[in-house]
């Protein structure tokens, strides 16, 4: 998705100039992977832009860096003060946030530690991830070939830069195969998640969604969506799934900041019944939570002015 530039970056520390915003060809990150990120949106609200779950956000960025033992040099509150700040200099009713946490220029070589960390908070526009119909005639859906990267290679729970390498070869795999999305297996053949979302799965009338130890991200948007999904009525947990619980679900959605709620119509061109009565009671409520339209969801949404 090409992006569309705002006037202004967050660089350690001051707001500096879209343009301006450049880094060194010798930055270390660049060559090795080490660098923690996050994907925040900001939505139009009554208030201005209201960022969802920031702090939320920003501390799971904290946790990344404490995975890779990198020493973030500034707090949770500095950070969230700091994306506020980029979101009301854009001007943007509503946005897409990159802060990201990498090491600079000055060193080479793989010990990181000897390195600078620079960090950087972006936002631009952007639409719907799987596209504007996503919810409702939903996304198809392909088994990877690739395996999902596991606790003892790559640690999931961090979003590290470099991770994204086993999400990227999935995504392109399932594009040119004719699919929307990827489904990732991890090591003992159960469902992980997506390239860039938890999977959600209906069986026997109640949602599944692997966790952390499955090899997924601990998604905000999964935590908000259990919360959500209990709140409507609904038996939700976090559990394994079989590759077969994908082939007969009643209904299965992706979730995820970009992709927000996303129903699934197919896995390997085994049709799902799409959307399902589950799915769009969560797609439409997380629309209105998101959008501060919620009382009960009042707290997810941060303002930035
Ligand atoms: C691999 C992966 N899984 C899941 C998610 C969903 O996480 P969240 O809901 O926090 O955006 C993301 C997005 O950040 C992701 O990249």
């Amino acid at each position: 998705m090409p992006i569309t530039p705002t006037p202004k970056i967050w660089m350690n520390g001051e707001l500096v100039d879209w343009e301006a915003a450049q880094i060194h060809v010798l930055t270390h990150s660049l060559h090795y992977g080490m660098g923690v990120f996050e994907g925040i949106r900001a939505y139009e609200t009554a208030d201005g832009p209201g960022i969802f779950r920031l702090t939320d956000h920003i501390e799971r960025l904290h946790s990344s860096a404490k995975i890779l033992m990198m020493t973030l040099p500034y707090s949770v509150d500095e950070l969230v003060a700091a994306t506020k700040a980029v979101v009301a200099s854009s001007g943007l009713p509503s946005c897409y946030i990159r802060p990201i946490a990498y090491y600079g220029y000055g060193e080479m070589g793989l010990n990181p530690l000897p390195c600078k960390v620079d960090v950087a908070i972006a936002c631009w526009p952007w639409g719907a991830y799987l596209g504007e119909e996503a919810l409702t005639k939903g996304v198809s859906m392909k088994i990877s070939s690739w395996t999902r990267h596991d606790h003892n290679t790559m640690p999931p729970a961090a979003k590290t830069t470099g991770n994204y390498v086993n999400s990227s070869l999935a995504k392109v795999e399932a594009i040119k195969a004719g699919y929307d999305e990827a489904i990732m297996l991890n090591r003992q053949g159960f469902v992980s998640e997506c390239t860039g979302e938890n999977i959600f799965v209906a069986r026997h009338g109640k949602l599944i969604s692997p966790p952390l130890s499955a090899g997924a991200l601990e998604g905000i948007t999964q935590s908000s969506v259990m919360t959500i999904a209990r709140d409507l009525g609904f038996e939700v947990a976090l559990g394994d799934l079989a590759r077969s619980d994908l082939y007969i679900a009643e209904e299965a959605f992706l979730c995820g900041t970009a992709a927000e709620v996303s129903a699934v119509n197919a896995v390997d061109d085994r049709p799902i019944p799409c959307p399902g009565p589950m799915t769009t009671a969560i797609g439409e409520e997380y629309g209105r939570a998101v959008r501060g339209e919620v009382d009960r969801y009042k707290d997810w949404v941060e303002h930035a002015r």
